[in-house]
């Protein structure tokens, strides 16, 4: 509690001669002040020792007020820190579990396979046992590549992709995934410039984009991709976490079922996913955070139940004209 400044003023009278000089603490004003009853016998130095001493009881009342406000910023911001740390543990609880899971599951299949092999005489079961051990083996790698991805340690070759110049083909890429039920439209700037980007890992974004998109819209809908200029001025760009510059916005929208805001808080989480098990690993959205963070980039999302769900990307612009490699994405 704060002291109080009614109680304090209530303080008994100061001896008649003092010094506020050597007072520590006292505030500039009242330690310069010296008094003594042979320079000052009149009722005016009386007046001026009271005004004194009750300068000096508020300096008390607002020097507590003080120290009590910094230790309550001291005990706010260790909550704080606490809570960040809270935080942190609980992810990388979440990502050591989402891994051992997932391992787990792969090595029970190898297992089971190496354990039933030998044994296995008829052609056409060693067939089968050998292609559910390579599923296994082809599901590791994919998951140590999103992970990769996620943390920023792919291996990215950018180089420069004109996007409006191969929307046919991107269209063609997103109907595939999105299958026949949902419309795909693409509207492109002009003007757009080119980016620089992997082909590979941008494509990869994409279609884990849409396949989010597909599992929100199982009975139809629209999905829309639109790109277009961006510049961004040091004020914008440090709000993204971006260095100041040209990016591409590319924005993926669908109109299916939404997130509600504690998903949506989570979904770039890795290993979190919201779909049965063994239908979704958590890994996709991370691909596509990670991928655009490791480009000089940045992701995020918008969603709103029942409206649908917006990806963004902020890709670099690419220096330069494009190049042959960026024509056959
Ligand atoms: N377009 C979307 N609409 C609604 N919810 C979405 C959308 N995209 C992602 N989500 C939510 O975010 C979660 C995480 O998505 P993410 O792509 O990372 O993993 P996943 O789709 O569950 O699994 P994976 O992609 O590895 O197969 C999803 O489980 C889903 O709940
Ligand atoms: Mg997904």
């Amino acid at each position: 509690m704060l002291p109080d400044a009614g109680q304090a003023n209530a303080r008994p009278a100061a001896p008649r001669q003092e010094s506020l000089a050597g007072r520590a603490g006292g505030t500039e004003g009242i330690n310069d002040i010296m008094l003594s009853p042979l320079v000052h016998p009149s009722a005016e130095r009386a007046e001026l020792l009271a005004e004194c001493r009750r300068l000096r009881v508020k300096n008390d009342f607002l020097e507590g007020c003080c120290a009590q406000l910094q230790a309550a910023l001291r005990a706010g911001e260790e909550a704080r820190l606490l809570a960040l740390q809270a935080q942190k543990l609980e992810a990388i609880g979440q990502l050591t579990g989402g891994i051992a899971h997932d391992v787990n599951n792969l090595l029970t299949v190898l297992r089971g396979g190496l354990h039933l092999l030998p044994g296995a005489v008829e052609p056409a079961r060693r067939e089968r046992l050998i292609g559910r051990m390579e599923g296994a083996v082809s599901r590791g790698a994919e998951m140590t590549r999103r992970l990769l991805a996620f943390a920023r340690r792919q291996l990215l070759q950018p180089e420069p992709i004109d996007l409006a110049d191969r929307a046919e083909a991107l269209a063609t890429l997103l109907t595939g995934c999105l299958g026949p039920r949902i419309a795909v439209e693409l509207r492109f700037a002009g003007d757009l410039w080119p980016i620089a980007a992997d082909r590979a890992a941008l494509l990869l974004s994409l279609q884990n984009i849409a396949e989010n998109a597909r599992a929100a819209m199982a009975d139809g809908g629209r999905f829309l991709v639109t790109a277009a200029n961006r510049p961004l001025f040091p004020q914008g760009a440090g709000k993204l976490g971006l260095a100041a510059g040209a990016y591409v916005e590319i924005a993926c929208s669908d109109t299916g079922t939404g997130m509600t805001p504690e998903v949506l808080a989570r979904a770039f989480e890795p290993f979190f996913t919201t779909r049965p098990v063994g239908q979704g690993s958590g890994l996709g959205l991370p691909q596509v955070h990670g991928f655009a963070a490791q480009s000089g980039g940045a992701a995020r999302l918008e969603s709103a139940i029942g409206v649908g769900t917006t990806v963004i990307l902020l890709l670099p612009r690419a220096a330069g004209a494009c190049g042959a490699a960026g024509a056959s994405a």
